[in-house]
């Protein structure tokens, strides 16, 4: 039997009340510290450091033994907490330390390529290669253990609350999410392919065609999509479904969770119901469909005021059905140089912008990028709209609507981070509903879901559904904390002729529907309750309640900006006979291609 000192404590457990006691520790040398007579070690386990003595009491061969320390070598240590003499206020266990008297070699470790401490500057592609040393960092544990509390806590909740976990299969046909898929060839079947679900919307739905009455799984999700701080091709959602409810029952329920959810983990009192808000009120008030609500800078149209101005950029905007509108960013003029305001236009442009007008308010002269255009009454009736102050700066774009949107929205968050405006102690919950049920698909030249295509319509709505289908607004929710969507979700189409309906103003002929669908709608033959639910971004929920810049942060083993595993390098070039057996055939890449895979 291997011989293992049998741990007593974990590190970072120990303090004052264990004085005295003789104590068993396992875990790693965080460093080592040879005074002559005396050695120091900082031992680690996922709960914290703890400072080990090596005095010379022991025996010689033992403090020989010790003197071999390394960081990161594996050890067993037995040995009396004592009161520290002079105590270290940084640490948690900072006020005792431990005078050994038996240490066991576990196994001895190289000089690690990355430190094990949580305010290293390594590049994040080193971190992601040696990732099993990166999770050693505290935080990461911590992160980890973070993540398994709020699933823990999920399951408990709704298993309260009468829903059952069902896992459903990875191995499925495309679902509809939006995002382009990740295939799988299928040997058995040469020439087909199985996809990777961008979620189980379907199956979802079919438990509840089975009776199942509420579902939930904490299940993975694969979508081949440009990756972003926060997202992954390979996530996780929360992810639920309720039957025989409308969409106040499933939110209701997602702040009874959210309610569970900070008590336990934070300590904190979340009010609800959370506030909600129109899509189109969040459109016009903050420029995107997931608001960050800790800071103002509010929207305002400025189409009336200005419609009769001679300035071409505006009248052509309005003149195209366009809009005109701003933000205020007030009592900061004097924190953006002109070089800043040239900078955000520049960041302005990738939202489509063509440049951003702006207005520094002062007590009774205002200076302008288009103040030339504006005769001084006008100027002053803009910043009345703004309700406009001395040190006030107000940024203008005028745009099509959509531009508009993106570019302020965008120039709200930007700001407010640049500003430190942005409190992490503040967790700002709402919800944004009826949202639009289609999107117009300039490219494509058709209506798209906007949520996705099995979201029931407002009842009110459906009469406009063949005559003013942008008019059309959906049954569908999403929950928002501090400008990032954690979940979306919506009530679904039960009735099998609106949903073949909705299909066919998709674009999607009755062939196609059958052949992608069909087993859905076949389904819905055969007694489909009304239901409804939601997903959760467990991921993201993650990110947002530790405070992590990224969700790569919270995932154990995430990908890299560029899709890839660096620590198994995956994706990678498969063996010719795996390729022979699934019957496919590969092209030469160009060089570039080839080599980017290749990247570490
Ligand atoms: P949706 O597509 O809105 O809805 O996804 C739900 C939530 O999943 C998270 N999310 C992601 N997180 C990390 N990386 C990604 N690539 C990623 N994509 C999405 C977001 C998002 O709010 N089936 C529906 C839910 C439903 O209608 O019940 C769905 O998947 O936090």
């Amino acid at each position: 039997m291997a011989n293992i000192l049998k741990r007593t404590h974990m590190c970072g457990t120990l303090n004052l009340a264990n004085v005295q006691e003789e104590v068993i520790l396992n875990g790693w040398i965080q460093k080592r510290r040879n005074l002559g007579g005396l050695i120091f070690c900082d031992l680690r386990d996922k709960t914290g450091l703890v400072q080990i003595v090596f005095d010379d009491t022991i025996p010689k061969e033992l403090f020989e033994r010790a003197d071999k320390l390394r960081s990161e070598f594996v050890v067993g240590i037995k040995g009396i907490v004592k009161e520290r003499q002079s105590k270290n206020k940084e640490l948690p266990t900072g006020e005792i330390e431990i005078f050994a008297n038996d240490l066991l070699i576990y196994a001895e470790s190289e000089t690690p390529p990355i430190y094990v401490k949580d305010d290293d500057k390594v590049s994040e592609d080193l971190r992601l290669k040696y990732r099993y040393l990166d999770l050693r960092k505290l935080k990461m544990q911590q992160n980890l253990t973070f993540r398994h509390k709020i699933t823990k806590i999920a399951r408990d909740f709704f298993d309260a609350d009468g829903f059952t976990e069902v896992e459903t299969p990875i191995l499925i046909n495309s679902t509809p999410e939006g995002a382009r898929d990740y295939v799988v060839p299928s040997r058995v079947n040469p020439g087909k392919f199985y996809a990777l679900p961008q979620s189980p919307q379907l199956f979802k739905q079919l438990l509840m065609v089975s009776g199942t009455d509420r579902y939930f799984q904490i299940a993975k999700c694969f979508r081949d999509e440009d990756l972003r701080a926060d997202r992954q091709p390979e996530f996780t959602q929360i992810d639920l479904e309720m039957s025989f409810v409308d969409a106040n029952d499933v939110m209701a329920t997602q702040e009874r969770f959210m309610k569970k959810l900070f008590k336990e983990l934070m300590n904190m009192e979340l009010k609800t119901p959370f506030p909600r808000l129109t899509y189109d009120e969040a459109m016009t008030r903050f420029g995107s469909d997931k608001p960050d609500t800790r800071f103002g800078f509010e929207l305002k149209s400025l189409n009336e005021t200005v419609k009769n101005c001679e300035f071409q950029v505006f009248k052509n905007a309005l003149a195209f059905g366009g809009d005109v509108r701003g933000i205020n960013i007030d009592g900061y003029s004097d924190r953006f140089s002109r070089k800043d305001l040239d900078k955000l236009q520049d960041a302005a442009k990738t939202y489509g912008a063509k440049g951003i007008a702006w207005i520094r308010v002062g007590e009774s002269e205002h200076t302008s990028s288009i103040g030339k255009f504006f005769t001084s009454e006008q100027m002053a009736e803009i910043i009345r709209v703004f309700e406009g102050k001395p040190n006030d700066l107000i940024l203008i774009v005028a745009d099509k609507p959509s531009i508009v949107f993106d570019t302020l929205g965008f120039l709200r968050r930007e700001i407010a981070g640049r500003l430190d405006l942005l409190n992490d102690k503040l967790y700002n919950f709402l919800w944004v509903v009826d949202f639009p049920m289609y999107e117009y698909n300039e490219e494509l030249k058709r209506y798209q879901a906007m949520h996705h295509p099995f979201t029931s319509p407002k009842t009110e709505d459906i009469p406009l559904m063949d005559v003013e289908p942008a008019k059309v607004k959906a049954e569908a929710y999403d929950i928002i904390m501090n400008g990032v969507e954690l979940g979306g979700g919506s009530i679904r189409i039960h009735d099998r002729n609106l949903q073949a309906k909705i299909f066919e103003i998709l674009g999607l002929s009755e062939e196609e529907a059958n052949n992608k669908f069909g087993f859905l709608l076949e389904a819905f033959k055969y007694g489909v309750p009304p239901h409804g639910g939601l997903a959760y971004g467990l991921d993201r929920l993650v990110m947002l309640l530790t405070g992590s810049q990224s969700i790569r942060e919270v995932m154990a083993f995430p990908k890299n900006q560029a899709a890839q595993c660096l620590l198994c390098d995956a994706p990678s070039v498969i063996a010719q006979e795996q390729l022979d057996e699934l019957a496919i055939a590969t092209v030469d890449l160009p060089e570039k291609q080839a080599d980017d895979t290749d990247i570490k």
